[in-house]
């Protein structure tokens, strides 16, 4: 029998950035016992994916050559495999895609059952798409990390969360709020009423001196530090934090390791964070966004035939909240 075809978006080596990707027509997926096959409203771009592509990530990431980017995605469920219990044909989902297998750039996609949530009608699939990465990794900082609870319980603390324009910062700052927290920001210029509009009590630029030695205009310290950037030294956080501050780092670099280990035995701590992902997590944070308590933020959308424009904009690093691409 004829197999199906979709359109889709892949590459077959490492680099090239924009122009390594290619249009391709490739068969639909199938779904193995416990998965999904969902025809893909939108999905989400994170630095994960071209990183990935870049080679930073071997030889862990990617799996296999050629590989279909993108593990953020909102959908339609379009046939299910043999174990699947929770969904059926035409159940509307947000979904995250296994990490390294990759897929959603594409207008099919196959997810775990165990990373997919339902998505209810307030929210829209451009809305719920960003929450597996950029959400699941902002709600791991803030909850486990750094020890905040979302109900409002709980010792209050003063959170610096950096780059809070970004895909994580964005959501980070909301769930922070959510939580018994004082929130310094820091984000470009032009961002800082948006990021305001999230619930921050103070934001910093972080092109200007205060903004760029993390200095909290009400001359707080920081318990916890949500660093979604890179290239600040320790040197810079150190005296801004709480006499048993940390920094959580949500980039890790293996140059860095002598750091954490050294920062393990001081009070002020340095800790590396990798997302592990949680489905009753991205149901939460769907539920938020039903609920109003959780907006993502829109930066631009662009349909698959332009997704080496989305990726070009994700690698230049200035979005303000997440890119979306459409098939
Ligand atoms: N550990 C994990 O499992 C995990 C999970 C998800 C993401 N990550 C990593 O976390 C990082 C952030 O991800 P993301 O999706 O949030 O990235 P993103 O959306 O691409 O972040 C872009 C935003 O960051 C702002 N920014 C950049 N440098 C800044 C700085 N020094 N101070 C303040 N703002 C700054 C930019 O503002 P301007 O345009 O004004 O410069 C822009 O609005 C990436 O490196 C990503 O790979 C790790």
């Amino acid at each position: 029998m004829e197999e199906k075809l979709m359109r889709a978006v892949q590459y077959s080596r490492y680099g090239g950035g924009p122009s390594g990707l290619e249009h391709v027509e490739v068969p639909i997926p199938t779904p193995n016992k416990d998965e999904i096959l969902v025809k893909v409203e939108a999905a989400s771009l994170n630095p994960f994916d071209w990183k990935v592509q870049k080679g930073i990530l071997w030889p862990l990431f990617p799996s296999k050559f050629p590989q279909i980017p993108g593990n953020d995605v909102a959908g339609e469920v379009i046939k299910v495999g043999p174990g699947v219990k929770k969904f059926k044909a035409g159940d509307k989902v947000v979904a995250m895609i296994t990490p390294g297998i990759g897929g959603g750039l594409a207008e099919y996609a196959v997810s775990k059952e165990s990373l997919t949530v339902a998505r209810p009608p307030e929210v829209s699939a451009a809305h719920g798409a960003p929450l597996p990465v950029a959400g699941l990794t902002a709600h791991q900082a803030v909850t486990e990390s750094a020890g905040v609870n979302l109900d409002g319980s709980g010792k209050h603390k003063n959170i610096l969360i950096i780059a809070a324009s970004g895909g994580v910062g964005h959501y980070a700052v909301q769930l922070a709020k959510l939580g018994n927290t004082h929130v310094t920001a820091t984000c470009g210029a032009r961002n800082m009423e948006i990021v305001k509009s999230l619930g921050a009590d103070e934001v910093l630029d972080y092109k200007t001196p205060d903004g760029a030695a993390l200095r909290s205009p009400s001359g707080r310290k920081y318990d916890v530090v949500i660093y979604c950037a890179a290239g600040i030294p320790w040197s810079t956080f150190e005296p801004n934090l709480s006499e048993n501050g940390k920094v959580i780092d949500i980039t890790p670099v293996p140059t860095a390791l002598f750091g954490y280990a050294l920062r393990m035995l001081s009070k002020k701590k340095l800790v590396p964070m990798l997302l592990k992902p949680k489905g009753e997590n991205l149901d939460f944070l769907v539920n938020l966004v039903r609920e109003g308590k959780l907006k993502t933020i829109i930066d631009s959308k662009y349909p698959l035939s332009k997704a080496e424009d989305a990726w070009t904009k994700s690698i230049e690093g200035h979005a303000t909240g997440k890119i979306i691409v459409e098939p």
